[in-house]
């Protein structure tokens, strides 16, 4: 048949994920979250490559079977290069040339962050070319000008820490488990964001820093536990919205420059860090004053997925764009 369909396999940090797409239409996106690593405080890398070993056989398995495709009618099989954990990818990469190998298809390897931006294709509405894009997540922090499918630029981004590590290991220093972004986000919706002053890292250009709040929390909490040892129980809702609304802050003011700077109409934003109710509401009411299309994709393809590695991998079908069978993971790699 001339149906284009491709099995898309993502597993660059924590989550082991499969996604089929029928000519250009995401028909599931199985993901296998990895529930390890919470004990530790974050992301062990080994723990993760492991993980991957044991879910990528029933994650794939699940999503061939509920998307009634069978494996022998697929046209190609596509998955994350990177950047993410080398042990991570590695999973994937294999498995993926070992699949395209024995099926004799072609194999399409999609930079992650370039997936991100793509996320915003698998529904309506869609955003119009060029937009200008900000991936947020545990590992990046990127303002990317998209100005086709595959044709994107980074335009700014973070000199150190991702926003959503800065969220992470604030919500570590208040006593909250691993990932504490969410749980600063559930605090903070009855805090005061002006009950404390937390620092506005400004950086030059459009670029970003996120490591300064970390050691400006630690050192105010060290102070305010010295006086009061239950400061941190007393003040969570309130030092929650404080510290979140101190990140949002920062993320807004770089992408209010870069809009006026490209003088782009749509904007997006993608990644874990997009779920954040407080940057939701802030971008909405600031597209609303500046006459922006906000567009802010399903939770589910916000965070890590391989729907948005099937949405990628569509597009390079469709320009023909393969990788030869000894390709091999990229722990870094450019958009
Ligand atoms: O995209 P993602 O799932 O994985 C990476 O590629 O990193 O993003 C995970 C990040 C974590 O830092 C997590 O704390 C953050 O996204 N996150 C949030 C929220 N939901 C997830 N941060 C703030 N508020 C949220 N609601
Ligand atoms: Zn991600």
């Amino acid at each position: 048949t001339n149906d284009i369909s491709i099995l898309a396999i993502e597993s660059s940090c924590d989550e082991t994920s499969a996604s089929i797409i029928l000519n250009g239409k995401v028909l599931n996106n199985i993901v296998a979250t990895q529930s390890v690593h919470e004990k530790y405080g974050g992301v062990v890398p080994e723990l993760a490559s492991r993980a991957h070993q044991e879910n990528i056989i029933p994650v794939v398995h699940e999503a061939l079977e509920s998307s009634g495709i069978r494996k022998n009618d697929l046209s190609a099989i596509a998955f994350t290069r990177g950047p993410g954990l080398m042990g991570a990818l590695l999973v994937g990469v294999s498995f993926a040339k070992s699949m395209a190998y024995a099926l004799k298809i072609p194999l399409i390897e999609i930079n992650h962050m370039q997936a991100h931006v793509l996320a915003h294709f698998i529904e309506d509405p869609k955003p119009n070319f060029p937009f200008i894009c900000l991936t947020v997540s545990g590992g990046h922090t990127q303002l990317v000008l998209v100005k086709d499918y595959l044709d994107m630029q980074v335009i700014g981004e973070t000199r150190d820490d991702a926003v959503g590590e800065a969220f992470d290991k604030t919500a570590k220093l208040l006593g909250l488990p691993y990932p504490g972004g969410p749980l600063i986000d559930k605090y903070a919706q009855s805090g005061n964001p002006k009950a404390f002053e937390f620092p506005i890292t400004r950086m030059p250009e459009l670029d970003y820093s996120f490591s300064g709040i970390k050691t400006a929390v630690l050192y105010f909490l060290r102070d305010q536990l010295q006086q009061n040892p239950t400061f941190i129980e007393e003040n969570l809702n309130d030092l929650c919205a404080s510290i979140q609304h101190s990140l949002i802050e920062m993320l807004l003011i770089k992408l209010k420059v870069a809009v006026k700077q490209y003088g782009v109409k749509d904007v997006a934003i993608a990644g874990g860090v997009s779920a954040n109710s407080g940057l939701r509401n802030a971008l909405t009411d600031l597209a609303t004053k500046r006459g922006w299309n906000i567009f802010i994709p399903k939770f589910e393809y916000c965070t890590d997925n391989a729907a948005m590695i099937a949405m990628a991998a569509h597009y390079k079908y469709l320009k023909g764009d393969f990788s030869s069978m000894d390709v091999t993971p990229l722990a870094k790699m450019k958009i």
